[in-house]
């Protein structure tokens, strides 16, 4: 089996001027590729923090972090930006849109930064966007659209590059039973098709368990 994932935190602190918070203390995950892991836990425990140093994002922790092979402290910042354009795919909470770009700029946008396209097939764009229902909104703009609308487009721009590890942070937060079905559907097919690795935080415990693994994050003092 293929570990793509080694991480061993010790702790992550955010400082302020007057306080300072320690969260993730002797944090430990091992992944291997093709895996479906969930992470559960109360709000603020940290799973945010955990995606964004699992996707390169914060590097501020004190750990270590082998991922695809390479520990993450060797890899210099082109190949850090590269990684997280190609090998990645996000799909974050706090992951916003460009206002003035339409929704199908807006999901074409990773492949503007890919130096080259090669992965990328026009039919996945339009495979994709089907399967998720967003046929209808492509020419809009994000203030023209819905919240749910906008999450789906966020969706769908995490996973247009075809990488080999998407990390979701409550991907079907704001979305009915029936988009909430199609976003899993199509996390969880493109698993199958293209041995993709999923991790996904959320507090929604039906989605959670649809995932190989569940992971409960708790705060320890
Ligand atoms: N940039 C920051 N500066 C200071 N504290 C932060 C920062 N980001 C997060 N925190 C704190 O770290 C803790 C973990 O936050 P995080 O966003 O990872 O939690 P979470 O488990 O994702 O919560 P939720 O379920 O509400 O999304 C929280 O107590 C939060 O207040
Ligand atoms: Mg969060």
């Amino acid at each position: 089996m293929n570990k793509i994932i080694d991480l061993n935190i010790q702790e992550k602190v955010y400082k302020s001027k007057k306080s300072q918070l320690s969260i993730l203390n002797n944090f430990k995950l091992e992944v291997y590729a093709g895996e479906k892991i969930s992470i559960v836990g109360e709000s603020g425990v940290g799973k945010t923090t955990l995606l964004n140093i699992l996707g390169l994002l914060d590097v501020n922790y004190n750990g270590t972090y082998t991922l695809f092979g390479s520990l993450t402290d060797d890899l210099n910042a082109s190949q850090l930006a590269q990684w997280r354009n190609q090998k990645i795919g996000f799909i974050l909470q706090e992951s916003a849109l460009i206002n003035s770009l339409t929704i199908e700029d807006n999901i074409k946008l990773p492949l503007l930064y890919a130096k080259s396209g090669e992965k990328y097939k026009s039919e996945d764009f339009e495979n994709i966007t089907n399967a998720i229902g967003i046929k209808s909104i492509l020419k809009k703009k994000p203030l023209e659209c819905s919240t749910g609308e906008k999450s789906r487009a966020v969706f769908a721009r995490g996973v247009i590059m075809k990488p080999q590890l998407i990390l979701c942070d409550e991907p079907t937060a704001s979305l009915d039973v029936d988009n909430k079905e199609r976003i899993v559907s199509l996390l969880f097919k493109m698993n199958q098709d293209f041995n993709t690795t999923i991790i996904t935080a959320t507090h929604d415990l039906e989605v959670a368990n649809r995932h190989e693994k569940v992971i409960h994050l708790e705060r320890r003092a």
